[in-house]
């Protein structure tokens, strides 16, 4: 989680309010406290501040910069552990993305070599370590290097040191990439930092650690090593809010879009993908939203004769005696850097099993380590929320199972058919009754969110979704598990979500009874109305792609309740969009 971003100019210096605004294009990435360093001469200077990234108003300009916006892993958010950390000398200004395992250790060492502590988090040992190491050697290089042999855990650094007009950087298991502008380098955690800049980027490996000024420095395992520059084929715009006050609500219209976007796939490689899960034992891995959309492919996949084993990247462990040459992961993931599957990923590569990802995000840790690609499509997706990413990897894994048994291009024929059922459904005119149901349910306390079969999984993401932005408490159930218990939190007026497919599982509406019964108020998402709902949302559409489509309306009533709540949709509290911490 978090962003960081060091910009060293190769020849004129940057505006700072320029640079606030780099680090605040990253805020979805973490967004509790932020701050900044640069250097001016042979002297830093810090500003540090708690919270969201204001309108940036910093006066002057600076040669080398480097920023950070946090999501707090160790130590509460309060100044002390905002980062920058500097170093005891002040010499040395540094942030980082990641946890450092080892730092109760490495900071009792340098308590005794009598360094002194002023905050709580695990990254302020770093720029004391690498100072500590400099008693030895002049060469910052070479004590970086050092420091970096006796971290463990995940990190992307970034440091400035008064006495040197460089930005060093390293990565390990956290993402980091370098904008290759023609007046400045920068290096980052993302590419939305310096998209309206450069379309330019080298994306750095595992293991590299260097440094950057007007050109760049690249090492890994103590060689020089050099790394291609690639093109980033998104537009800027695609970035932006564009006239919609929130990216949620801009990405839940962009899905009519973006679910044709994602079935624009190779056929010869689908049919490849689906050659190879058919001939091999699969284990499909996500987190999230990533998981559910997993979860409401399942039947598709069932019914077409596979039985792939859905596991959290965080579970995977169990799983890895299992894992040959004769196993494939199929990884989701939007982001590509989500730590948990980028460990299954590596353990899972490391027994020679076959990693195929459905990912959006291209030059990704995930893209790169995987053997096949399927690229989602979607363009960047800035709110944290999962929305057009969801339907997407919904899209694609119905397009593989499908493709278990007809032929890709008839499968995709299949699911554009529903295509216009989602133009209505992201419509102005079909928003009115999730607004109108948003203000019903903005004083809750509970929702929950009942399907079964494929509309278990969209239960499941539909009561994500709610308590991820709304913060009211919602939970997912199947509709034949409530009477084993979650039925006794039924009371006067609690709203059940009840997802009631066309012709599949009816059972469904008898359970809908059971807790209308015990007083609950029910909203169905059906295609028609059934006399056991208090209000009914119309999905119209094929029962196969109801994991698509009853999804929709819920995504708008979470965005509809959070902003009738006075929340911040695009940044939900606690939470930040690529989690890049296990
Ligand atoms: C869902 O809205 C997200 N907040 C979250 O659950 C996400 O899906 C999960 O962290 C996985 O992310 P990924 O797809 O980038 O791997
Ligand atoms: N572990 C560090 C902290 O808590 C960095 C967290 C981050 O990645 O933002 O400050």
């Amino acid at each position: 989680m978090c962003g960081i971003v060091g910009y060293s100019s190769t020849s004129n210096s940057i505006d700072l309010s320029e640079f606030v605004s780099m680090i605040k294009s990253l805020d979805y990435r973490g967004y509790d406290s932020w701050g900044f360093t640069f250097k001016d001469k042979d002297h830093l200077t810090t500003e540090k501040q708690v919270g969201k990234i204001p309108t940036p108003t910093q006066k002057g300009n600076a040669t080398f910069v480097i920023g950070h916006t946090r999501w707090a892993t160790h130590g509460k958010v309060t100044e002390d552990n905002t980062h920058p950390h500097i170093s005891n000398s002040k010499n040395i200004s540094l942030v980082h993305n990641g946890i450092i395992e080892n730092y109760e250790e490495l900071k009792n060492k340098l308590k005794k070599e009598g360094f002194t502590f002023y905050g709580e988090t695990d990254t302020e040992i770093i720029p004391n370590l690498i100072e500590f190491h400099l008693r030895n050697s002049k060469d910052i290089l070479e004590a970086f290097k050092k420091t970096l042999d006796e971290l463990e855990g995940t990190f992307a650094i970034t440091f400035l040191h008064n006495s040197s007009n460089k930005i060093f950087f390293a990565r390990r298991d956290s993402p980091l990439v370098v904008g290759v502008d023609k007046d400045a380098l920068i290096v980052s955690s993302d590419v939305t930092s310096f998209i309206d800049r450069t379309k330019n980027v080298i994306y750095l490996e595992d293991g590299d650690y260097g440094y950057i000024n007007s050109e760049i420095k690249i090492l890994n395992r103590n060689k020089e090593v050099h790394r291609e520059i690639s093109k980033i084929d998104w537009d800027v715009d695609k970035a932006k809010k564009g006239d919609f006050k929130h990216f949620m609500l801009k990405e839940i219209s962009e899905q009519v879009d973006t679910v044709k976007q994602s079935l624009m796939q190779d056929s010869e490689l689908i049919t490849a993908v689906a050659n190879r899960i058919k001939s091999s034992k699969v284990y499909i891995v996500a987190c999230g939203s990533s998981y559910n959309a997993a979860k409401a492919a399942e039947t598709e996949f069932l019914k077409n004769g596979l039985m792939p084993r859905i596991v959290h990247a965080h579970e995977f462990e169990q799983y890895e005696k299992f894992l040959s040459e004769n196993s494939t992961v199929l990884a989701i993931s939007q982001s590509g850097e989500t730590l948990d599957l980028i460990k299954a990923v590596k353990t899972a590569k490391s027994r020679g099993t076959q990693i195929i990802s459905i990912v959006n995000v291209q030059g990704s840790s995930l893209s790169r380590l995987s053997d096949q690609n399927i690229f989602m499509n979607v363009g960047p997706e800035i709110c944290v929320l999962s929305t057009k990413s969801y339907t997407a990897q919904v899209a694609i894994l119905m397009l593989i199972a499908s493709a278990l048994v007809i032929k890709p291009n008839q499968a995709k024929q299949e699911i554009e058919e529903i295509i216009r059922n989602i133009y209505y459904l992201t419509s102005e005119s079909a928003r009115k009754y999730t607004k109108e149901l948003s203000q019903i349910l903005r004083y809750s306390n509970h929702i929950f969110t009942i399907g079964r079969g494929r509309d278990y999984a969209t239960a499941m993401e539909a009561a994500l979704k709610i308590k991820e932005v709304s913060y009211i408490h919602a939970e997912g159930f199947a509709g034949g598990e409530i009477k084993h218990g979650p039925i006794a939190m039924i009371e006067h007026g609690t709203p059940c979500i009840v997802f009631v497919p066309n012709k599949e599982n009816q059972d469904i509406l008898s359970n809908a009874q059971e807790l209308k019964t015990r007083g609950a108020f029910i909203i169905g998402i059906s295609e028609k109305k059934h006399e056991v709902f208090d209000y009914w949302i119309k999905v119209v559409g094929p029962d196969k792609f109801s994991p698509i489509l009853r999804i929709i309306p819920i995504q708008a009533l979470s965005y509809y309740l959070a902003v009738m709540k006075g929340l911040d949709p695009d940044k939900p509290r606690n939470l930040a969009k690529s989690v890049t911490v296990k």
